[in-house]
């Protein structure tokens, strides 16, 4: 089915556009995605989000097969992230009305068909040139199982295999755009994985707003004039230095210099939509959590059920291996667009 989303070009005012870039600055500095994410429960020798990253390491942003060698895939993926807010806690002050935006809450309505909105999480995400983000779903929430709780890859096999929708709590997310960095487009599968691959540019001050839980998406290259990326492990960090200036160190070592016009900036808010009061409540009260448990029997029986599972469950990476490539269909490497 097509998804709904809503295409925003200009997003905000002018005024409020610029607020969002002195945000970033005030901040100072963004550490690595990979630094953010922690792995723990089933598969835990396997990254948070290693069904994507196996698929980008097979196939490439484009899906045609010319992936870079995994140590530079990791360092072309290591983006730089923060947390804006995060339910009532506030991490960047000045985010606050941008969080509660009455036009977002509208927006999320009419994409998820869903009335009651309660906006969830900001974060924004820097990308310096060179850097891309593997074609991917975004990680998933049902009653009771969220990333507290289960690994990121297993939410998202759940969200893939439809056996749990009565407790998935959709989320509506408007990604959003400033500064005038080249590249960078928001790539996506609005027809579904078997349909072909659009794209939007992240233009300055521009925003969709679209269910990335179930739509696949990722992030063209951000255009590069430099030879190389350098190594980005989790432990760099990227840091405003005033002027429009921005600097990748890895402790002491500086391993890149870069002007904000070079930097792709965008900012995602995420909001939780209930069709009613009474489903938000149910969500809050706790009383129809899913247990771990019932997941993962759930899931080991309709393994068994399509045949993809004979004989004794397998260890837990060979398991959560078997699990991705059952259940998420990632987008068709011959429906990429040219
Ligand atoms: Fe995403």
């Amino acid at each position: 089915m097509d998804a709904i989303y809503n295409h925003m070009q200009p997003f905000l005012g002018a005024d409020d556009a610029s607020a969002m870039m002195r945000i970033a600055e005030s901040l100072q500095s963004f550490g690595t995605y990979a630094d953010e994410a922690s792995s723990d429960g089933l598969g835990e020798k396997l990254p948070q989000r290693f069904d994507a990253a196996f698929n980008y390491i097979a196939h490439g942003i484009e899906g045609t097969g010319n992936a870079d060698d995994t140590r530079t895939a990791s360092h072309r993926t290591n983006y730089f992230r923060e947390t804006y807010a995060y339910g009532d806690e506030v991490r960047a002050p000045g985010i606050e009305p941008f969080m509660q935006h009455s036009d977002l809450q509208d927006f999320a309505r009419k994409v998820s068909g869903r009335s009651e909105i309660v906006p969830a999480i900001v974060y924004a995400n820097l990308l310096i040139p060179g850097q891309e983000l593997a074609v991917h779903t975004d990680v998933p929430e049902f009653r009771g199982a969220n990333r507290k709780v289960l690994p990121q890859w297993l939410l998202v096999v759940m969200l893939h295999s439809g056996l749990f929708d009565a407790w998935r709590i959709p989320i509506a997310t408007c990604v959003s755009w400033f500064g005038t960095a080249q590249g960078g487009a928001f790539t996506f599968y609005p027809k579904g994985p078997n349909g072909p691959r659009e794209a939007i540019p992240a233009a300055h001050n521009s925003a969709i707003i679209i269910d990335t839980d179930k739509v696949f998406h990722g992030v063209e290259r951000v255009s590069q004039k430099m030879p190389e990326l350098p190594p980005i492990e989790k432990s760099a960090r990227l840091h405003f230095l005033g002027d429009n200036a921005w600097q990748l160190r890895d402790g002491d070592t500086v391993l890149g210099d870069y002007d904000w016009s070079q930097i792709r900036y965008s900012i995602s808010w995420k909001a939780y939509c209930f069709k009613d009061a009474a489903e938000r409540d149910l969500w809050a009260s706790g009383t129809d959590d899913l247990s771990v448990d019932f997941i993962v029997n759930r899931l080991e029986e309709a393994l068994r059920d399509q045949g993809a599972l004979t004989g004794e469950r397998p260890e837990p990476t060979a398991f959560a291996r078997l699990l991705v490539n059952q259940f998420v269909r990632f987008p068709a490497v011959d429906t990429a667009a040219a």
